[in-house]
């Protein structure tokens, strides 16, 4: 298979980014070259996200613009990867005659396997197992990302079965993966020059394994915060109901552990809380909140709300937006409710019209665009610690980001890269900061 080109294009979480650079390392690994030209490849992957409607809809007209690329090369395979190719499996050969090969998040491991075997038989393949076990370690270095900052998953799949979400079906149940894989991984990427490191999970709070000592999360926390060469540790996602003592003992004592945690809260309301199976109350969430600001100063929280659930009353959603006012988040990702077949939420009665999701979404991010600019504000003239991440998108500049996860734009050298530099704020807008550097 010497010689062929590959190309990926990644939709969803970072999850999927974490997989899709999985899938780039075993590939190139056995004499695949990466191409960034789709028009050139001779392997496409789509790696897919079924979350919502949007994302389905995207995988899906991005399939019908390629749809004659076989036209001028008969030679090229088509994989569908990912979270929507578990939940269709074979349906989506029979819609997309382009596609050869259908894989979900749980197969991964088979890729150099699957894809030999459509270059020699021209079979169509359907593997959408979900007790598969887990890919072996490769080598990783972030192809998807920027050189400074990688990604590491420590557990798959999830248990919690929320009643709107779909991952627990698409990604299967919960597994967490070896304190020595997840550490070899981690002494990789800091090999190869990363410095900042994001640990992976649905619900990274319940991460468990045992080997002579017994891990948790915290457990887990310390030791990769003792890898010498890293500078910053950050994770992703936390369920408010699992929230430990020991998670926030981290926060208090862990000087590489940066200060921002994502907490999706997604409703203000109980009643609503309750019918989403999410496990704690509005009061839980806010309690959690105030012990997380006490262990860490300045703590950044950010967060994922939907509008629109099921039987969501106009009080409902003031309680959302209360809610929002009370905790200030410093930034939200908020979403309309879309129905996903198979779960429960989408047998339940009173669906919410589109004309109200689409004012309620507006309403919403009104109340939040002024919160984030206001905290963004409250940042001008401080002295902020920024890890470089490469050139701005406008050119230029450096980029970076602060311990709270917040954007920061300068000028400086291009020696920077992947330091640790000092910046004074200057001006704070919606999604980023200006500064100047102050020390390097
Ligand atoms: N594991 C993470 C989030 C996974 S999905 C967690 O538990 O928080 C990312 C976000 O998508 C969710 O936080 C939720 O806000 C949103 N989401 C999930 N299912 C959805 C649906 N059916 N409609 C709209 N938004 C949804
Ligand atoms: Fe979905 Fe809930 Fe699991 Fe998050 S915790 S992935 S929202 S089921
Ligand atoms: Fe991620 Fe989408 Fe799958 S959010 S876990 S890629 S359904």
């Amino acid at each position: 298979m010497l010689n062929k080109r590959f190309h990926i294009k990644t939709m969803g979480c970072q999850m999927n980014e974490y997989d899709s650079d999985f899938l780039a390392q075993s590939l190139i690994q056995n004499g695949f070259s990466p191409e960034k030209d789709i028009h050139r490849a001779d392997l496409i992957l789509i790696n897919t996200c079924v979350v919502r409607a949007k994302p389905e809809q995207k995988a899906y007209s991005f399939l019908g613009r390629m749809a004659n690329l076989k036209e001028t090369n008969p030679e090229l395979v088509v994989g569908m990867i990912g979270c929507l190719a578990q939940m269709k499996g074979k349906e989506l050969m029979k819609r997309f005659p382009l596609v050869d090969f259908v894989m979900g998040p749980r197969e991964l491991g088979r890729i150099l396997e699957i894809v030999k075997d459509i270059y020699d038989r021209r079979q169509r393949v359907v593997a959408t197992g979900l007790s598969v076990a887990p890919p072996p370690p490769v080598k990783r270095t972030g192809y998807f990302r920027n050189q400074t900052s990688g990604f590491i998953s420590i557990m798959e799949g999830c248990n919690n079965f929320c009643s709107y979400c779909i991952v627990p079906y698409v990604r299967g149940r919960e597994y967490s993966r070896a304190p020595k894989d997840i550490l070899d991984e981690a002494r990789y990427l800091l090999s190869e020059g990363m410095r900042e490191i994001t640990l992976l999970g649905q619900n990274v709070n319940s991460y468990a394994w045992k080997d002579e000592n017994t891990w948790n999360f915290a457990s887990l926390l310390d030791a990769v915060t003792d890898l010498h060469d890293l500078h910053r540790l950050r994770f992703t996602t936390s369920h408010p109901k699992d929230l430990s003592e020991d998670l926030l003992a981290c926060f208090r004592n862990m000087d590489k552990l940066a200060g921002h945690i994502h907490l999706p809260f997604q409703a203000g309301s109980n009643r609503i809380l309750k019918l989403m199976h999410r496990g704690y109350t509005r009061e839980e969430y806010l309690e959690n909140i105030d012990k997380l600001r006490m262990s860490k100063d300045n703590i950044a929280i950010t967060s994922d709300v939907m509008v629109g659930f099921p039987g969501e009353t106009e009080e409902d959603f003031q309680f959302t937006l209360d809610l929002m006012q009370q905790v200030e988040f410093d930034s939200l990702f908020s979403f309309k409710y879309s129905d996903r077949d198979g779960t429960p939420a989408a047998k339940m009665p009173d669906k919410i019209s589109e004309g109200v999701k689409v004012s309620r979404l507006k309403r919403l991010q009104t109340l939040q665009n002024s919160i984030t600019l206001k905290k963004n504000r409250n940042l001008e003239g401080r002295q902020l610690t920024v890890l470089v991440e490469g050139t701005s998108k406008k050119g230029g500049q450096l980029t970076g980001r602060t311990g709270s996860n917040k954007v920061v734009n300068f000028d400086g050298n291009p020696g920077m890269v992947g330091t640790l530099v000092e910046v004074a704020i200057e001006a704070a807008y919606l999604n980023s900061l200006k500064g100047q550097v102050i020390e390097h």
